[in-house]
């Protein structure tokens, strides 16, 4: 096959939602049509499976959480799914946030009773700052939810984004009958049941067709010529670069757990969602058919074997053909490395690959060579941008509890910041080192690792810090001037950016008055 026909066939997207809101069931009825597992429940089980491998992982496991996010390569009517699971908890959201630098677009889980809710806000934000193109799934329509034409509002006026309905409700919750598809005017009937896998699918000439009250009784068929009429005149046909722009998200309806809409939201998806698309390093654009290899890391997971001090280090390739045991260049260290062993991600299984294509996400085993945002290339200079940090919510001061482990707390924390579970800002004046999150939950995990991964034992102090902020002028004068008289509230980031620690909101607005000359910025690429 050449390069265009890869690129083709390959579609890498992640799952969204808020904590509940039916992703982890939705992912696995996706995974059930790919043939990638075999019964329902396998992917929670799974799961489960893997937190008794790994020890630190104890924590997530305690709190029923997931803290890890998965890579899962499917094949489904010849197109390779990549699906980039993403931890619903939002202490965990900047690792989210980063798993959205690597995909080409998005399908949204929607809980048709609770609509839009906090986090599902905070990750449209990241997909509108790269106008992903996004999906949006009303899941849950057994349940007795809010009325579809609010929950459209509700999506609209939380996520600032326009929506276009591709498949219709008949009914709710106990009166729920099934959907009309706006897209390919059929009916599909819902009966409630956990293992089947199609739903009955009723072809109509149109939605005028007599055999509507057959299927659906006259009162609902009534309701739903009246509603689709509406929907029509409302929001015409699809204009699928709207979509691909990330301007409007298409919406479904269904049941997850019933498996009801997931076949026509994983069809339509395949034949509307983009394939993987060019990308931006600081030198220049790069398309995905080109014939040069490059790729990012936009994610290392460490211990996954505890016994063995491995990394692995999930890079998204961008372009050309990734062939395992060439030498490719690594940017930032400015040398070249043998790959020579690499991973995929079919399904559950982890399995050695010898080659790999743009949109395929593949994992390199590590020894420390990697940290997130490095980018890999067969000799090009230019790294990817686009997957910055975020100024943290929490702060606290290191205080290391054991003089003897003073090596160990450093080259813990240093591993751990690689990692990306946490940002570490060291103060210019002093030795005083803070690490920033965005919850709480970060620190006990943080705390956790250092002990039984590297037997270092370091306190969270609570410090007065409000906002991390990177800062620039245009003159370096004024820059310099401007450190040396908030010294002791100047930081550097893990890259030797420098920070401003700013300690409450209305001193950062008065300092940002004082000094006009100075730009702040909440997030390290500006
Ligand atoms: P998450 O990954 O987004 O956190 O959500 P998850 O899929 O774990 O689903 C959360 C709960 O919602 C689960 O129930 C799941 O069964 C249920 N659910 C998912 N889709 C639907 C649906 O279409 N209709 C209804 N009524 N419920 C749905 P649970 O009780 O927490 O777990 P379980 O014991 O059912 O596995």
């Amino acid at each position: 096959m050449t390069i265009e026909q890869e690129i083709a066939k390959r579609r890498t997207f992640g799952i969204i939602s808020h904590p509940d809101a039916g992703k982890t069931t939705l992912t696995e009825k996706l995974l059930l049509f790919g043939g990638a597992i075999q019964q329902a429940g396998a992917v929670k089980s799974s799961k489960i499976d893997m937190h008794a491998r790994s020890d630190w992982m104890d924590i997530e496991k305690q709190r029923g959480i997931s803290v890890a996010t998965s890579v899962m390569a499917f094949e489904y009517e010849g197109i390779k799914i990549n699906l980039l699971d993403t931890p619903g908890h939002q202490d965990f959201a900047e690792d989210t946030y980063r798993t959205l630098t690597a995909v080409d677009s998005v399908v949204m889980v929607v809980d048709c009773v609770k609509g839009v809710e906090i986090q599902t806000e905070k990750l449209m934000e990241v997909c509108r700052m790269r106008s992903t193109p996004v999906i949006a799934f009303i899941n849950k329509m057994d349940r007795e939810g809010r009325d579809p034409y609010d929950l459209l509002d509700d999506i609209e006026g939380k996520l600032d984004i326009n929506v276009h309905p591709l498949s219709w409700p008949i009914g709710i919750g106990k009166t729920f009958k099934g959907v009309y598809s706006l897209y390919d005017k059929s009916l599909r009937l819902f009966q409630p049941s956990k293992q089947r896998l199609y739903e009955e699918t009723v072809k109509l000439s149109d939605i005028d067709s007599p055999d509507l009250e057959k299927f659906i009784g006259e009162k609902d068929a009534a309701k739903l010529r009246e509603d689709v009429t509406l929907i029509n005149e409302l929001y015409g046909d699809l204009d699928l670069d709207d979509y691909l722009s990330g301007k409007i998200a298409p919406v479904f309806f269904g049941s997850a757990v019933n498996n009801f809409g997931v076949k026509e939201l994983l069809d339509t998806f395949l034949k509307i969602s983009p394939n993987p698309k060019p990308r931006n390093t600081d030198l220049r654009e790069v398309l995905p058919t080109e014939n040069h290899f490059s790729g990012f890391i936009f994610k290392v997971h460490a211990n996954m074997d505890p016994k063995h001090r491995n990394r692995i280090a999930f890079l998204r390739i961008c372009s050309g053909k990734f062939v395992r045991g060439s030498n490719y260049y690594h940017t930032r260290q400015d040398k070249k490395f043998r790959i020579s062993q690499a991973t995929a991600f079919m399904a559950q299984d982890k399995e050695t690959i010898d080659e790999a294509w743009p949109g395929d996400i593949i994992g390199l085993y590590d020894t420390g060579n990697f940290k997130i945002g490095d980018t890999l290339t067969d000799g090009e200079k230019g790294t990817f941008k686009g997957i910055p940090s975020f100024s943290p919510e929490i702060f606290r001061e290191v205080v290391n509890r054991d003089a003897m482990k003073t090596k160990q707390l450093e080259k813990g924390l240093s591993q751990l910041m690689d990692e990306g579970v946490a940002q570490l800002f060291s103060y210019e004046m002093g030795a005083r080192k803070a690490v920033g999150v965005v919850g709480q939950l970060q620190f006990e995990v943080i705390q956790y690792r250092l002990k039984n991964e590297y037997g270092a034992s370091a306190d969270f102090v609570p410090i007065q810090v409000y906002k991390a902020c990177w800062i620039s002028a245009k003159d370096p004068k004024k820059l310099s001037e401007f450190i040396d008289s908030k010294q002791r509230h100047i930081a550097r980031d893990k890259d030797g950016k420098l920070v401003f620690m700013a300690e409450t909101r209305a001193w950062l607005q008065m300092v940002q008055d004082n000094f006009p000359e100075i730009n702040f910025h909440f997030t390290s690429e500006f």
